[in-house]
């Protein structure tokens, strides 16, 4: 199955060891391109790629999306925009399930995803299979997330930080790279086994 961001889960695979109910955990294999690969070898981060991705939001985080928009362009990553495109108020939901689709399709690698706190769109996103979706507020979390938990979908909140720290976090999202460290592997795998068990 063509997993969010690239990753696939190999069909038949060995039952987790630790597991302690009787759940597959499926072995994670990232999609990386093969200069990726080799940067991730040495446990450095990639900066020759660009990524395509899906930004969208609410209306609590409309009005840091288009800053966040108009950054990712500047730096040249391709970016559809999903709207919302005013201060109507509207569901985040229905554009966290817009993200998704986008990714789950293959159309985008990423997504930026803003309401008002953060909170609402990433539980929304983490609802739909292969997503992995993260509210960063910090730098570190920023590049942490992709690097180890591989994350796909970056959650912001429009009324919790302003414009210039968000277009930091867009940056370190971006230029961060899964690691592909074989630990990250197999938690990825087992969060997949949960996602399988119990995501009917
Ligand atoms: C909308 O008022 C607000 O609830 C939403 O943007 C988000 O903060 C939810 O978590």
């Amino acid at each position: 199955m063509a997993g969010a961001g690239g990753g696939v889960w190999k069909a038949h695979a060995a039952e987790s060891p630790a597991s302690t109910t009787r759940i597959r955990t499926p072995e994670y294999v990232p999609f990386l391109p093969p200069a990726a690969q080799r940067w991730s070898r040495c446990r450095s981060r990639w900066y020759d790629g660009f990524v395509n991705l899906a930004v969208a939001c609410d209306h609590g985080g409309f009005p840091l999306k288009s800053r966040v928009v108009e950054e990712l362009r500047k730096l040249g990553h391709q970016v559809i925009d999903l709207g919302t495109d005013s201060a109507q108020p509207v569901d985040y939901p229905d554009y966290a399930r817009a993200v998704a689709g986008e990714i789950l399709a293959g159309r985008v690698e990423r997504a930026v995803l803003i309401c008002g706190s953060g909170a609402g769109a990433c539980v929304a996103a983490n609802k739909f299979r292969g997503i992995r979706a993260a509210t960063c507020h910090d730098s570190f979390s920023a590049r942490q997330s992709v690097e180890d938990d591989d994350v796909n979908v970056l959650c912001l909140g429009a009324r919790v930080i302003g414009p210039e720290l968000a277009v930091e976090l867009v940056r370190d999202y971006v230029n961060a790279r899964f690691s592909g460290a074989e630990r990250h592997r197999r938690r990825l795998g087992k969060i997949a086994a949960f996602e399988a068990a119990f995501g009917q």
